[in-house]
């Protein structure tokens, strides 16, 4: 896909061409094609009738043929995310008609709705065909965006748009590939090659045999089943100059793959733990963005790497280990074991010097069973963090519910002879969180993503085929740009 940012009316190269209006409600339609002034689209339109439109009528231009496709059928959708879907059908559509010259007509858009318009031409771009025989490349369309005014505001929009896809486009791929192929060490070289190609990113990686000696017992007690180790890797960016005092970590779920250990998961829920590393991928992914985007804030991503496999080595039901912080944990479920590792990156960020953290993960199915894989929910215990996530999240189509940390189901994580354990009450969502929370560091402002539902979907949703949605990607980088921004 190319992009060209025009001043004025075009589209005249292409031999047939596609044309999104944005077109304020109210507006005469005929008013709007004198406005764009486009001879070629006025053609096309002999016959259709004047009238007053919607916020937004998506118009596909094909020879002779012409018609409307009803760009606010989604339920629940935003604004901003119809317009999304809108340009990521009719990005499809050109893709699949071999129409080399889209011109979209934006000369009324504002910045937000030409941002929405651009991410719904990359969704359409993306596949995973990495595992087919046979690959196919992507039809090439240019989209010539007729810009109006806009035209300085809106190519920086793009630059941004092309940092924030590619990164979405680096947690999908990563959350798609499976276990045989990413699982910790890998990932760990992942992780290498992206700061060697990102400037202002540092990494610090911590194999089994370092975790075990700083007393980072998650990690170890959860990885060491697995003839693949377990890895913490540490990425830190630290801009030339920065106008924030906070330092935002991102800390990420990264089991490479889920069995349940010896607590092992019914098959038919087993291959989509493929996706158990989103959390990491989508703070790997993240870091990488806001790195490029040079943005001025201390920002770090642990990423909890390790794969929850059987072997003679793996954690018993009943064991007790001691975690980085002194809490000791008795493991009753072999299968909670997200919570174990994340324990670990939260004693990671605090040892760093987080003023703020945010953790994802796919923690539970009692969140993917609570609100499904439209929205996410949260728990934090700090409201000024919570309004950011939820804002942050709005301004780029990804939905997040605040949840309880509800004291009262606390006493059901204590164990009879250890501090904790793994396992709480029913509200199993609220109880990881809770379990999480004995682990942020103090006088910390913390936030916990639960990404189970999200991450992964089952069948196609909005811009996203079966697989990785790259869910949070966008939330995060959107969220370390708002707290720079704040001071
Ligand atoms: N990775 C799973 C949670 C999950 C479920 C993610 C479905 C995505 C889709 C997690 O490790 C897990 O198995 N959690 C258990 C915890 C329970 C044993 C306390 C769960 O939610 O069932
Ligand atoms: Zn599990
Ligand atoms: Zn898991």
């Amino acid at each position: 896909m190319k992009l060209k940012i025009i001043p004025s009316e075009s589209g005249k190269s292409a031999d047939k061409a596609y044309a999104l209006f944005f077109v304020k409600q109210s507006v005469q339609f005929s008013k709007v094609l004198t406005d764009a002034g486009s001879a070629q689209v006025e053609t096309v339109l002999k016959g259709i009738k004047d009238g007053p439109f919607e916020d937004l009528e998506l118009l596909e231009i094909d020879g002779d043929t012409t018609l409307f496709v009803d760009a606010a059928k989604e339920r629940g959708l935003s604004s901003l995310d119809h317009l999304r879907m809108a340009a990521y059908r009719l990005a499809g559509r050109a893709m699949k008609k071999q129409i080399s010259c889209v011109s979209l007509f934006l000369a009324d858009a504002v910045d937000e709705q030409f941002k929405a318009i651009l991410h719904g031409l990359y969704y359409a771009n993306y596949k995973f065909d990495a595992y087919k025989s046979k690959q196919k490349e992507n039809f090439a369309v240019t989209y010539e965006i007729v810009a109006g005014e806009h035209g300085a505001s809106f190519k920086k929009i793009a630059e941004e748009v092309a940092v924030e896809q590619k990164a979405v486009t680096l947690a999908k791929n990563l959350i798609n590939t499976c276990a045989a192929d990413l699982y910790p060490a890998e990932f760990v070289e992942r992780a290498k090659t992206i700061v060697k190609y990102t400037p202002g990113l540092s990494i610090k990686i911590r194999d089994m045999k370092q975790l075990e000696k700083e007393g980072f017992m998650g990690h170890v007690t959860v990885g060491k089943g697995s003839t693949r180790p377990p890895f913490m890797v540490t990425l830190d960016y630290k801009p030339a100059k920065y106008t924030s005092k906070d330092h935002l970590v991102i800390v990420g779920k990264g089991l490479t793959f889920d069995t349940g250990g010896l607590c092992l998961k019914p098959a038919k829920s087993m291959p989509e733990m493929i996706s158990d590393m989103s959390g990491a991928a989508t703070a790997l992914a993240a870091i990488q963005a806001i790195a490029t985007l040079k943005l001025p804030i201390r920002v770090s991503a642990v990423c909890c790497l390790a794969e929850n496999a059987i072997g003679n080595q793996s954690v018993l039901p009943g064991d007790i280990f001691k975690a980085k912080n002194g809490k000791t944990v008795m493991v009753d479920n072999t299968d909670a074991e997200g919570r174990l590792v994340l324990s670990d990156g939260l004693a990671e960020a605090g040892e760093i010097g987080a003023t703020h953290i945010v953790d994802l993960a796919t923690l539970t199915g009692a969140m993917v069973r609570a609100l499904g894989y439209a929205v996410a929910g949260f728990f934090s215990n700090n409201d000024d963090l919570a309004l950011k996530v939820i804002n942050c999240g709005e301004a780029c189509c990804e939905k997040f519910w605040s949840m309880p940390l509800e004291e009262e189901y606390a006493d059901a994580l204590k164990d009879k002879f250890a501090d904790l354990k793994n396992t709480g009450s029913d509200a199993g969502a609220i109880s990881a969180a809770l379990f999480l929370q004995e682990f942020v560091p103090e006088d910390t402002a913390w936030a916990h993503l639960d990404i189970a539902g999200t991450a992964f979907v089952d069948k196609k949703w909005k811009y996203t085929e079966y697989g990785a949605t790259g869910f949070g990607v966008q939330t995060l980088i959107e969220l370390a740009r708002e707290m720079s921004a704040a001071e």
